[in-house]
């Protein structure tokens, strides 16, 4: 075994306490990601010392426990469970209307028309009991928040049960209700992100960077603070962890390894220099997000386009046109997100990254700091 993997006790001391509280060995979580996590990826990163999450914000409560039954087969470790906690959306169909008819020339051009209506692809912690109770009766080790927190008294059974509770911040505003709700940690994630910012309310971003928002979360919340976004080497974990935070979420380092679901042509994506620009559009889902450039920035996205209809019934007209496109050939509909640093992504499974970013924390602990 490499020495390395021994020398957790030299994380800084509200690190130690972090990783005690977790139950892991090492500052380095991976993301939650909806649709391209699975147990096998979330296993291996918990096995390497890490926490390895499950993104289910698109899964039922039967489909959720399989997924936490069958990673619990892959590992005896901890693990986390991510939902999102947008208020559930009223259906807005005259809105709804105007942007089937913007995007009718888009189905038109695959020999098809756009769907008569829509319905929301993911779901919301909000109301949503039997999610609640699956939980309560799986209890794994960690449960983490995205677009809101839950009501409190699912917090509080949620915490009686064990429970760690992690949310996304992206303002202090936010910082502030995650606390006062008594939720465990933040996850302090910046504008450089991949995947859907976490922002409560769709209509207000402030793009604030990964490292200002650590700066400003430590300085003014007492809780332990994780950075997310735009980080992809053991260097820049040991930087937010100069910088206050106890521990690091990467995403887009990990949705190249083998163990993720991510399909060829977005793994293809990724290590190819031409589509590495990254942008965020909410025209895909109807919430901002960030991913490889596609033609839902550079067509739809235009500044004339009508008015979006609600989070998420828009993403199932985007599914549904990526389908048809990808079914024909054409993958410039398909939401591959990803951060703004997927340049620097490695071509590693999991178990290799996560060996590769022990090592390179521990080195960079060692090195005076690379950053200004
Ligand atoms: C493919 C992908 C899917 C994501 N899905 C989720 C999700 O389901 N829940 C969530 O809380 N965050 C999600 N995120 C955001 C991550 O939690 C995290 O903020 C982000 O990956 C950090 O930035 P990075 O990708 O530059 O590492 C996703 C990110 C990516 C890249």
């Amino acid at each position: 075994m490499n020495n390395q993997f021994d020398s957790a006790h030299s994380y800084p001391i509200k690190t130690r306490q972090f990783l005690q509280q977790l139950g892991i060995r090492h500052p380095i979580l991976l993301a939650p990601m909806a649709g391209t996590s699975t147990p096998e990826l979330a296993a291996a990163v918990s096995n390497a010392g890490g926490l390895g999450s499950l993104g289910l914000a698109n899964a039922t409560a039967e489909l959720a426990r399989q997924a936490i039954q069958q990673t619990r087969q892959l590992t005896s470790k901890p693990f986390n469970c991510n939902f999102f906690c947008h208020q559930p959306p009223q259906q807005d169909l005259a809105t709804e209307q105007v942007w089937l008819e913007y995007m009718c020339p888009y189905f038109q051009a695959f020999g098809a028309l756009p769907p008569k209506t829509l319905k929301p692809v993911n779901f919301s912690l909000i109301d949503n009991q039997p999610i609640v109770d699956m939980l309560l009766q799986e209890k794994p080790a960690v449960v983490s928040f995205h677009f809101g927190i839950p009501m409190p008294d699912v917090i509080r059974q949620l915490q009686q049960a064990g429970i760690i509770l992690l949310a996304s911040a992206t303002s202090l505003a936010e910082a502030k209700i995650i606390e006062a709700a008594g939720i465990n940690a933040i996850v302090a994630q910046g504008i450089e992100a991949g995947g859907h910012r976490g922002i409560f309310n769709r209509d207000i971003d402030p793009a604030i960077g990964t490292h200002d928002l650590v700066r400003l979360f430590t300085a003014h919340t007492s809780l332990p603070i994780i950075a997310a976004g735009g980080i992809m080497d053991g260097h820049d974990i040991q930087y937010v962890l100069e910088l206050g935070a106890c521990a690091a979420q990467l995403g887009t380092a990990f949705v190249i390894c083998d163990e993720s679901a991510a399909d060829p042509v977005y793994r293809q994506r990724l290590q190819d220099p031409a589509f590495q620009a990254t942008h965020i559009t909410a025209s895909i889902s109807g919430r901002p997000a960030r991913g490889l450039m596609s033609a839902w920035h550079t067509q739809v996205d235009q500044p004339e386009r009508p008015a979006l209809s609600s989070y998420s019934y828009l993403y199932d007209l985007a599914k549904q046109l990526n389908a048809l496109a990808s079914q024909q050939g054409n993958h410039d509909f398909s939401a591959y997100w990803a951060g703004s640093n997927v340049a620097r992504i490695r071509r590693l499974n999991a178990t290799e990254l996560m060996h590769t970013l022990i090592d390179e924390l521990h080195q960079a602990k060692t090195k005076p700091s690379a950053y200004p």
